[in-house]
């Protein structure tokens, strides 16, 4: 993963990516590190952690490390709360599902989209909340999709948990404004990753990326980038919007 060296405009600040044990939360994780945040990496999956804690280390991050199912919402706040003051949370953690009909989506599979996308990042909110409100200052970023913007034919159970997300956005903005905690969206489009790979080939990948205005699917990076730059000072009046790095593949008025 190649990441810009020069900027370290989030020094002094702590952030806490969940789900960065892979895919693009690692790439988050990665680049608010190299911009000078202590990074505390989260992942059910602890060798990602373990992987992810490397890369970070290698760059000369500062890094903690939580290894837990973001589900287990009593165990995670308790977690959080141990890691002290937390500046920025990019609330990542997701599963995908695609090539599923309304029909195929059963209580379980919807349960668990509900469950690490929905609630996830509400209580992951919830639990760094007293200090970001304490200090008077915060940023949230939520992880949306482009799916939650213009809907998808076979994966409506994840469409309809980012749309929730993004009426987190607007409405903790306003909520949270008066601490002044900024709160956005990063809606990507598609990115190769292994949860995209798990439901598409990669000719069906390529064939659609042909049709892409902008010629090429965005990389973790590009993602990245918007993370980060929402995260940093030069952001700090944007709040409550939805930013979607999306190749033009969906161009939407807000
Ligand atoms: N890849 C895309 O095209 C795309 C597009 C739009 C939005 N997104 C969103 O971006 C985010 C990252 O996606 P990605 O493609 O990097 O996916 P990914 O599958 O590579 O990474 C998701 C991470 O979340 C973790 N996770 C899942 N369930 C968890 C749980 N219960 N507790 C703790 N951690 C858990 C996984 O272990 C994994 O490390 C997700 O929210 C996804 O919905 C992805």
């Amino acid at each position: 993963m190649a990441v810009s060296k020069n900027i370290k405009n989030l020094e002094g600040k702590k952030a806490l990516v969940t789900g960065s044990g892979r895919g693009m939360g690692r790439c988050h994780a990665l680049l608010l590190a190299e911009r000078g945040a202590h990074v505390v990496v989260h992942d059910i999956d602890g060798d990602g952690v373990t992987e992810t804690e490397k890369m970070i280390k290698k760059v000369g991050g500062k890094i903690s490390t939580i290894i837990w199912d973001i589900r287990d919402v009593g165990g995670f706040k308790e977690m959080v709360s141990r890691e002290g003051e937390i500046d920025i949370l990019v609330n990542n953690a997701g599963v995908g599902g695609g090539g599923r009909k309304i029909e195929d989506i059963d209580l379980d599979v919807f349960n668990e989209m509900f469950e690490v996308h929905v609630r996830g990042s509400f209580f992951a909110t919830q639990a760094v909340l007293p200090f970001m409100k304490r200090k008077k200052n915060g940023n949230i970023i939520n992880i949306s999709s482009i799916f939650a913007m213009g809907g998808h034919e076979s994966i409506s159970h994840y469409a309809g948990a980012k749309a929730a997300i993004s009426g987190f956005t607007k409405s903790w903005a306003k909520e949270l404004a008066p601490w002044r905690i900024n709160v956005n969206a990063v809606a990507p489009g598609f990115v190769i990753t292994d949860m995209t790979k798990a439901s598409q080939t990669q000719q069906e990948m390529r064939q659609r990326e042909k049709n892409v205005p902008l010629g090429r699917f965005c990389e973790p990076i590009d993602i990245s980038y918007a993370v980060a730059w929402l995260a940093s000072p030069e952001a700090k009046m944007i709040t409550g919007q939805v930013i979607s790095p999306n190749s033009g593949e969906v161009i939407v008025g807000y």
